[in-house]
């Protein structure tokens, strides 16, 4: 019991992990994940007495397909970075249908590092592409990169800095031309849904993290859900076994010549898809809309209250986060981990340091829609207490954190060799 009060919570505390989305997870979705019927299900049952699991599965993916704008979802891939394997096996497979030979992927800099790394499991090189001075791609920088040896690009919209890529519709141009294919890692889709169509912009591939956008628990390495939403183009090649409806009755569908076969023992995490549906479910479209302006609302309120005090890396808008630096900082010695150490002595837990790699020491933070303005209010308060302490008082952060019952940890060794037992 005592246990659980020692680590950090999202019921309990403020949590603004960017690129994370650590938003509060409703308690409805574990109510209805915990229903005998799904509970006890045997994923070895046949498909006549598995119909509401399937059922369920089948109309998440309509649900997802319909949020996104692209053409169909397969709820299969296990996590983000299983979506951005699944969807760099589909480019192979499009790419072997047409006789083309391509070994290339360009990843912007500003990627998430599971970018590169799905495209180097598939088997391709990653050609990185620089973003320009206002944190966002050119399409002329994608042009000089893009050949007829490259299979496509990975472009996170909106991106690691939480800035929206206004030229994606011109990068889409520029890869197609050349008949590449564009994969929108959609990690951050709780910035733009019901706003933002995908399939529309162009993107051939996108995956979603249910785990974040759909309020499903994650963090520890706990399960997740990483579905793929595809282009009528890739359709063919998704997953097997795809979920069909057949008159009033859903079934396993394994006959996809094209599929580029099964990615998970079973059928997927089943336990974080009942929880997504009931988000979804509970939510309705029109509230799907107004989380990702009440996520953007707070991250922009964030970054207006912190900007005089933090160096912020892009004064322009911003979308479901903002990043800092300890620029301003630095004369005094004090760095971003120790102004983050010392948020947990004000009971915060720390935002993403050090990421994305463009902006040096950057502090990433992602408030979320589920959050207060009173909240808002103390954590930026907070912020301003730090950067104050760091003026007049720098030991204070350098020693961070004090009230916590483990004080700062050794990282690598921490890292290397764990101690597990407390
Ligand atoms: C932009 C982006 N892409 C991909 C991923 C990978 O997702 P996962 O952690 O579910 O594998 C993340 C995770 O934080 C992310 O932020």
């Amino acid at each position: 019991m005592r246990l659980s009060q020692w680590n950090f919570s999202v019921d309990t505390g403020f949590y603004p992990l960017g690129s994370c989305t650590m938003k509060y997870n409703p308690k409805t979705n574990e109510r209805q994940m915990a229903l005998p019927g799904f509970a006890r299900a045997h994923p070895l049952q046949p498909d006549h007495l598995s119909q509401g699991a399937l059922r369920l599965m089948f109309e998440l993916e309509h649900f997802l397909t319909e949020i996104t704008g692209m053409a169909a979802t397969s709820v299969q891939p296990a996590a983000g970075a299983h979506g951005e394997l699944a969807g760099m096996l589909l480019f192979h497979a499009y790419h072997r249908s047409k006789g083309n030979r391509r070994n290339k992927i360009l990843v912007p800099d500003t990627a998430h590092g599971t970018n590169p790394a799905s495209a180097a499991l598939c088997g391709y090189e990653s050609i990185p592409v620089k973003s320009n001075s206002r944190g966002i791609l050119d399409a002329e920088t994608v042009a000089a990169a893009m050949d007829e040896e490259t299979a496509g690009i990975m472009v996170t919209n909106p991106n690691t800095i939480g800035l929206f890529e206004e030229n994606i519709r011109e990068v889409v141009e520029v890869v197609h031309a050349k008949d590449g294919l564009v994969y929108g890692d959609g990690a951050n889709m709780n910035a733009v849904m019901g706003i933002v169509d995908m399939g529309d912009i162009g993107i051939d591939v996108l995956h979603l993290n249910l785990h974040k956008t759909f309020t499903t628990p994650h963090g520890g390495g706990g399960p997740g859900a990483g579905p793929v939403c595809v282009s009528g183009k890739l359709e063919p090649f998704l997953p097997i076994p795809r979920i069909v409806k057949q008159g009033e009755r859903f079934a396993f569908n394994y006959d996809a010549p094209q599929s580029i076969g099964k990615l998970q023992a079973f059928w997927g995490n089943m336990g974080v898809l009942i929880r997504a549906y009931s988000y979804i479910l509970s939510m309705g479209g029109e509230n799907l809309k107004k989380v990702s302006q009440m996520a953007v609302l707070n991250a922009s309120y964030v970054k207006e209250q912190l900007k005089g005090t933090y160096h912020l890396a892009y004064d322009r808008p911003c979308m479901h986060e903002c990043v800092l630096s300890d620029k301003h900082q630095q004369p005094q010695k004090v760095t971003t981990l120790d102004i983050v150490k010392r948020l947990m002595d004000y009971g915060f837990h720390p935002p993403t340091v050090y990421f994305p790699l463009v902006v040096p020491g950057a502090i990433m933070i992602e408030p979320t829609e589920t959050e207060s303005k009173e909240t808002l209010d103390s954590f930026i308060e907070a912020m301003k207490a730090i950067a104050a302490e760091a003026e007049e008082n720098p030991e204070l952060l350098l020693e961070a954190p004090t009230t916590t019952k483990r004080r700062r940890l050794d990282e690598t060794a921490a890292a290397r060799k764990p101690c597990l037992r407390g």
